[in-house]
């Protein structure tokens, strides 16, 4: 099998698994299990499951099967934070994934329970992975330290509240390793538990995650920034009041940090084992090339 169709058939299962199993609520609510399933099915990059299978492939790729529910969970608690992100009361959002937000499309009512719901599902998938209980336990601890109080969720906070009031250079880091980082570095670090991987090992693809991470969200910020609502999918230009990158640094200065760190990332990529080395090289290069 070459490289491509080894990444593309992973990304190929990992996209059929989510259609399988889409989260389900047949009531009599007129349009509730639909709207859960809406932005999921809208596609989206699948960036965090694609990191956490392709550390799981590096070693243990018999374990890619019993892998993919956790994926979905990490997919959900994902997208569960951006429909939150998309709300009125916080940035206020009419397009994503090519698709009218939750609460456009439906209403906030909707939008903020389907968050809710994806939220809390995330767990229940892991919880009911085919893999040992210790495994699980470490998978659960990661995944809500990084999305919750002490990740995500403090990021977003810092976020919406310094609207409009500009941020020191730490701050805006801790900011962005928070809302968006954190997440991407529990991505690498539950494949790594997967994989059982020593905790040396556990922690370098940790901190690779939140240097990819701060990456990841300067491009995001670049493409707020230069493109249009319809290439990106999602409002852009939507930026105006935020500690962005391009709002501190000034969009030449956002890509000099983004090539700075495409930089670092690429080295530290080249100090991991070659299986492990090999299968995030697959998937990363593109990304970390993003804004060029
Ligand atoms: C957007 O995430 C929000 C950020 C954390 C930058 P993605 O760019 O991964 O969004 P999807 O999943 O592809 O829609
Ligand atoms: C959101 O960051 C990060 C999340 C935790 C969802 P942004 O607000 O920049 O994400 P987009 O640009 O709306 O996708
Ligand atoms: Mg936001
Ligand atoms: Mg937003
Ligand atoms: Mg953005």
């Amino acid at each position: 099998m070459d490289k491509n169709n080894s990444m593309q058939n992973l990304a190929k299962s990992f996209e059929d698994y989510l259609f399988h199993n889409l989260p389900k609520s047949k009531t009599f609510h007129p349009y509730f299990e639909d709207a859960l399933a809406h932005m999921l099915k809208a596609g989206g990059k699948r960036f965090r499951p694609m990191l956490l299978l392709s550390v799981v492939k590096s070693n243990k790729s018999l374990l890619i099967p019993n892998t993919l529910c956790v994926a979905l969970g990490l997919e959900f608690l994902h997208t569960y934070s951006l429909i939150h992100d998309d709300l009125p009361a916080m940035d206020n959002a009419d397009l994503r994934r090519g698709f009218q937000t939750l609460h456009k499309k439906y209403d906030e009512v909707t939008a903020i329970l389907v968050g809710d719901a994806l939220n809390t599902e995330a767990f229940n998938l892991v919880a009911n992975a085919s893999l040992s209980n210790d495994i699980k336990i470490d998978l659960i601890k990661c995944l809500s330290s990084n999305g919750g109080i002490d990740g995500m969720i403090i990021g977003q906070a810092i976020d919406c509240f310094f609207e409009n009031q500009k941020l020191e250079l730490n701050q805006l880091e801790f900011l962005h390793i928070h809302k968006t980082a954190k997440l991407i570095a529990a991505s690498l670090k539950m494949g790594a538990i997967i994989c059982e991987y020593d905790l040396q090992t556990q922690e370098k693809l940790y901190n690779f995650g939140i240097d990819l991470g701060l990456l990841f969200q300067i491009q995001d910020d670049i493409i707020d920034e230069i493109c249009s609502s319809e290439e990106a999918g999602k409002t852009t230009q939507n930026d105006g009041a935020k500690n962005s990158f391009v709002n501190l640094l000034g969009l030449e200065g956002a890509k000099k940090s983004a090539d700075e760190l495409s930089l670092k990332c690429i080295k530290t990529l080249n100090t991991f084992d070659f299986n492990l080395k090999e299968s995030l090289e697959e998937l990363l290069l593109e990304y970390i090339n993003r804004h060029k």
